[in-house]
């Protein structure tokens, strides 16, 4: 069995090590991958993007399965590509990883579907959207660019000023055809979680959920990142509101994307605020979270490789997921001027020992001279487990003491919050 995965972050590190201990012993490739896949796969430098380069590879190479890690390829229709060849993928096709790629089709989407999420109205001109804002006497509101815009698509405006400024910038051209329409919508209060279900169109499998740090300081101050930490599962989350939030919102999705002609096969994501009023969808991703899957998978005891060979073969029903009984908590290492530049060519020293309950996942790096360096803004995530949150969080944080590279930055109050509704 060889399996190969697209993709070159902490999540496909992540992702790789899952598969690698599969009992079914499969030989591991990764495009392009990284230094901390390299141990354990084998790398080719062929970019996420070149989707034909990709199936030539899994063709020539006789690839059994191929897993796609980031949303860019998926809306770009690398499943289809792979199909045509009748190579197997995991992930969902071109129509139904829409629900990533164009906020405007999930809006509808769950608007038809019934699914409880934030009042939106949609816009393909500015000057609608401007008069829109006028006529609203409530704020905050939330402006969402249609398309993917590099995480920098969303702003929660609290005056209509800040709305318009938010509309202008997304109607300047500066996301290219991402920025053709725009969604406004209501913005929600309560807290987020990271909803994660495989699925083969028809069954679903539920993830633990996980929560994510999108801003770059403590006390989810300063500018927004790619995710500057994660811990899982999440014990203020109610076993009542977790199972609605599959009943409200996952099946009813699901259900809508096969009626429209377009099944999901995959994993499928769900940003959910656990508003007063119950859980809410906020948007929906066509692929695992990161840094969210780097504290969901090292606690997955069942055979990630099994459930995406059964995903493929509509083989879901009866399934069932089992988890160790841990915590785990992920710290990001970022390099200097994260989130708006990142420092590049910095050496990291301290990664030859890692301590016993503690992941190391490549995220960023670069390796020369048999020395590993920082490659991009998140370098590193260090993800410690234990069978509390205090002894995760401490075990990621002595092993984040071990580690250094010059202007090395992360954020200290990871998950405190949940130690602290542990320890009451
Ligand atoms: P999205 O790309 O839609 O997930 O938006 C990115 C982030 O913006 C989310 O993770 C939330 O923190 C925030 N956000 C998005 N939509 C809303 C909303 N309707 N109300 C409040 N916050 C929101
Ligand atoms: N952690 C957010 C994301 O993966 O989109």
């Amino acid at each position: 069995m060889k399996v190969l995965v697209v993709g070159g972050g902490g999540r496909e590190h992540a992702l790789v090590e899952a598969l690698a201990t599969s009992p079914l012993q499969p030989e591991m490739h990764a495009a392009p991958g990284n230094p901390g896949i390299a141990r354990i796969a084998q790398t080719v430098d062929i970019p996420t993007d070149d989707l034909v380069a990709l199936r030539n590879y899994a063709k020539d190479n006789e690839i059994d399965l191929t897993v796609v890690g980031p949303e860019a390829p998926l809306i770009g229709g690398i499943a289809e590509c792979f199909w045509e060849e009748g190579l197997k993928i995991f992930g969902p096709s071109r129509a139904a990883a829409r629900i990533e790629g164009s906020k405007v089709f999930s809006k509808e989407l769950m608007r038809h579907a019934g699914v409880p999420s934030a009042d939106f109205e949609a816009f393909d001109r500015e000057e609608a959207a401007m008069a829109y804002l006028r006529t609203r006497t409530r704020y905050p509101v939330v402006v969402k660019a249609d398309g993917i815009a590099a995480g920098k698509g969303v702003t929660v405006a609290r005056t209509r000023e800040e709305a318009e400024g938010a509309v202008r910038e997304v109607f300047s051209g500066r996301f290219g055809a991402a920025g053709e329409r725009i969604v406004i919508e209501e913005a929600l209060e309560g807290r987020e979680a990271s909803i994660f279900v495989m699925t083969d169109g028809v069954n679903i499998l539920p993830f633990l959920p996980a929560q994510d740090y999108k801003r770059i300081y403590d006390g989810d101050e300063g500018p927004n990142t790619g995710g500057m930490g994660a811990y899982s599962p999440l014990m203020w989350m109610e076993p009542a509101t977790y199972a609605a939030t599959l009943e409200q919102i996952i099946r009813p999705t699901l259900r809508q994307l096969a009626l429209i002609g377009a099944s999901y096969t995959g994993l499928l994501y769900a940003g959910v605020m656990v508003t007063a009023d119950g859980p809410k969808a906020l948007e929906f991703n066509c692929r695992f979270g990161d840094p969210e899957t780097q504290v969901v998978l090292p606690r997955l005891e069942s055979d990630l490789l099994e459930l995406m060979l059964a995903t493929n073969e509509e083989d879901l029903a009866g399934r069932e997921v089992t988890w160790s009984a841990d915590k785990a908590v992920c710290v990001v290492l970022a390099s200097e001027g994260y989130p708006e530049t990142s420092s590049l060519g910095d050496e990291i020293t301290g990664l030859a020992d890692v301590p016993s309950g503690v992941y190391i996942y490549h995220a960023a790096t670069e390796e020369k001279d048999g020395a590993f360096h920082t490659a991009g803004g998140r370098v590193l995530n260090v993800v410690g487990t234990g069978s509390t949150v205090m002894e995760a969080r401490a075990r990621a944080y002595a092993a984040v003491e071990g580690i250094h590279f010059p202007g090395m930055q992360y954020r200290t109050d990871i998950a405190l919050e949940a130690m602290e509704l542990e320890e009451l």
